[in-house]
């Protein structure tokens, strides 16, 4: 007997849906969503955002303002989902790969990624990305999680509450003296020296927030793999990374990085909706985590339940990506902003970020009294600037900018420095006239 939902559901009457909605759900929003505009120089794509025009948004990494077409994806999957909340649902959820909506976001998002679709999971942010792995991997009392003192509290909370319950232990480490100055080589060589044979994980941020340095990825990801040479495949050293400010920002296929497993809010540099995020692991990676959110995106978990017996083969992806309902709206509009990217080009995109960033750092950079933390280096930079200026508290910079309608940011760490940070918002010209408010706050 089939126990599947869809065939309890379509007893119910659910199928009737297909029906209302000829062509299926999909077909019908398509069918209502405007085609994406043209999109092939900058300015195009500034007016794309409803970004008020009083400041200027040099914070645009913090939550994203959605772009036209997000905005139009969202418009038209709320209006099927004000419509019809039973069938929507129904049929992008329930009703098999060919309809389901969650399959083509991450199709969508596996373009972006240069990996597969079913690698991917959809979260909520890189917060419940993050807690999803370091829950989710079978640690116990001698293994060791290695992170460093430069990443984000939520990474550092989702050790230590996965760590509580587990029993390993956490030792963090600093990777560089000063951001400024730091090297590939010296980072590496430090990440070597702190490797011991307990570590089981080694959790790291691609672009940090607090300095605003970009970490060799790539790299690191070839050193774990070396120290992986001597080990058996149950005693792996698993990279996890932090990857919210390089996803948009930087153009690197990220299922090609050699991490072990990325999490990453896409509300951010990416421009999709509030409140989605992703988790991408290998299949191979994938079989070691234990869900910790219970699923409705995998039909061998619903089916197990229903016949009452043991959940059969590995974990897949399908089985992390948290259940419960969400805002699908928000949830199923992810595709727009990954196409968007992907019809600009996330080289051309990466070059801009870089372009107006390191207008912006060597501006700083040129300012007596001012010292910036980030590297000039584009090895070791992204599109976040984070500088301190003698005499003026980061808040009080942040303060002042805003005074003259600059919107900046202080880094939420323990030690704090005032950010700028320039996106596709943002033009050459805007860069210089914020650098130049800086430069007079200095004098
Ligand atoms: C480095 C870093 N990681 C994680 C987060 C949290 O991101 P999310 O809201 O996607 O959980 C932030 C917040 O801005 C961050 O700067």
């Amino acid at each position: 007997m089939d126990l599947s939902r869809r065939s309890f559901l379509a007893a119910q009457g659910a199928i009737a849906g297909a029906l209302l909605l000829p062509g299926g759900f999909l077909s019908a929003v398509e069918a209502a969503t405007p085609p994406a505009p043209r999109l092939d120089d900058w300015k195009k794509v500034r007016a794309q955002f409803r970004l008020s025009r009083d400041f200027l948004h040099f914070a645009g990494f913090f939550i994203a303002s959605h772009p036209e077409p997000v905005r139009a994806a969202i418009e038209g999957f709320r209006r099927a989902l004000d419509e019809n909340p039973f069938l929507a649902v129904e049929q992008g959820m329930f009703e098999g790969p060919a309809q389901n909506l969650q399959r083509r976001v991450c199709e969508d998002i596996a373009l972006y990624l240069g990996g597969r679709p079913e690698d991917i999971a959809l979260t909520g942010n890189t917060t419940m990305g993050l807690a999803l792995v370091y829950h989710g991997l079978s640690l116990k009392p001698g293994d060791e999680v290695l992170t460093t003192v430069h990443d984000h509290v939520v990474h550092h909370e989702a050790i230590r509450l996965s760590t509580a319950r587990n029993g390993a232990s956490v030792r963090k480490i600093a990777l560089f003296e000063a951001a400024a100055s730091a090297t590939v080589d010296g980072i590496i060589d430090r990440i070597r020296a702190a490797i011991r044979p307990a570590t089981r994980v080694l959790g790291i941020t691609w672009v940090h927030s607090a300095t605003g340095i970009k970490l060799p990825i790539r790299r690191i990801a070839d050193l774990v793999q070396e120290v992986n040479r001597g080990r058996t495949e149950a005693d792996h050293l698993l990279l996890v990374v932090d990857g919210v400010h390089g996803i948009g920002a930087v153009d690197e296929p990220i299922a090609q990085l050699g991490c072990d497993y990325f999490a990453a809010g896409t509300h951010k540099w990416m421009f999709a909706p509030r409140g989605t995020g992703i988790l991408w692991a290998t299949a191979k990676n994938w079989a070691r985590l234990t869900p910790t959110i219970p699923t409705f995106s995998d039909r061998e978990c619903f089916n197990a339940w229903a016949q009452n017996r043991p959940v059969q083969g590995p974990t897949v992806a399908a089985r992390v990506c948290p259940g419960g309902f969400h805002a699908y709206e928000h949830q199923w509009a992810m595709g727009a902003a990954f196409r968007m990217h992907q019809q600009i080009g996330p080289r051309r995109i990466a070059d801009r970020i870089f372009e107006l960033n390191d207008r912006c750092r060597r501006g700083l950079a040129a300012i007596p009294k001012l010292k910036l933390h980030t590297p000039l280096d584009r090895e070791l930079s992204a599109g976040i600037n984070c500088f301190e200026v003698e005499g003026h508290r980061p808040a009080a910079i942040v303060k002042a900018l805003l005074e003259q309608r600059i919107i900046s940011s202080t880094s939420p760490y323990a030690v704090t420095y005032a950010r700028l940070s320039a996106g596709l918002m943002n033009t050459p010209g805007e860069v210089d006239r914020a650098v130049a408010a800086v430069k007079k706050l200095a004098s």
